[in-house]
């Protein structure tokens, strides 16, 4: 059964797997850990900045939230959740970030991470999150979609033409 946890040493050497299947795929739309940093020490680097993060610790970064997505132990993706509507989450990144290992494309992962995810933003008190979808991205804008995504409209950001899709809770 597919879980969301909180980052973990025991699941770190899956999390670099992951990373370079999208570095190595050079997937768009999504950039993850570069893997060559991902060494032994690396959970403890960068885990104070992490824990930072989920305090609005860090300047000019809305309070974020750092899931790993774990089916019957294999590592299969990531989930970020942004719970404050700063400038950059309304007009960049979105309150929500995710993806799935290149290899376990296809299986419905997605959208059930994204399912969990909002269970999450729901337990958390939000009322809604926005999703910022490259207007190429069609898995995501679909995996969005299946999940209620309403369209707002279409903005530019950094010369992309990005979706603005909003879910209720
Ligand atoms: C977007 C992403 C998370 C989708 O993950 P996934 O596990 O392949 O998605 P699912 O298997 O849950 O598919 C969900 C739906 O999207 C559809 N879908 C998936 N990939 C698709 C594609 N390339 N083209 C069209 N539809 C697609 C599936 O058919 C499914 O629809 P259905 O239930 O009607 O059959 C994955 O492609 C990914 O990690 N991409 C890179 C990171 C990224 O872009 N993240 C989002 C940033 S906004």
């Amino acid at each position: 059964m597919l879980q969301l946890i909180k980052r973990c040493p025991e699941y770190v050497s899956g999390y670099k797997d992951y990373c370079r299947e999208l570095y190595d795929n050079d997937v768009a739309y999504f950039r993850p850990t570069n893997p060559d940093y991902i060494d032994e020490d690396w959970f403890l680097r960068t885990k104070d900045w992490y824990d930072k993060k989920e305090k609005g610790l860090i300047e000019g970064q809305p309070v974020s939230f750092h899931y790993w997505a774990i089916d019957d132990g294999k590592f299969i993706g990531e989930f970020q959740l942004r719970t404050e509507f700063t400038e950059k989450v309304l007009n960049d990144i979105g309150s929500i970030g995710y993806a799935v290992k290149v290899s376990e494309w296809g299986k419905g992962y997605g959208a059930e991470i994204l399912r969990l995810g909002l269970e999450i933003a729901r337990e958390k008190g939000m009322k809604k999150v926005l999703l910022n979808i490259n207007e190429n991205n069609v898995a995501s804008i679909k995996v969005c979609e299946k999940a209620g995504g309403k369209l707002q409209d279409t903005i530019n950001i950094n010369g992309e033409k990005n979706r603005r899709y909003w879910i209720e809770l």
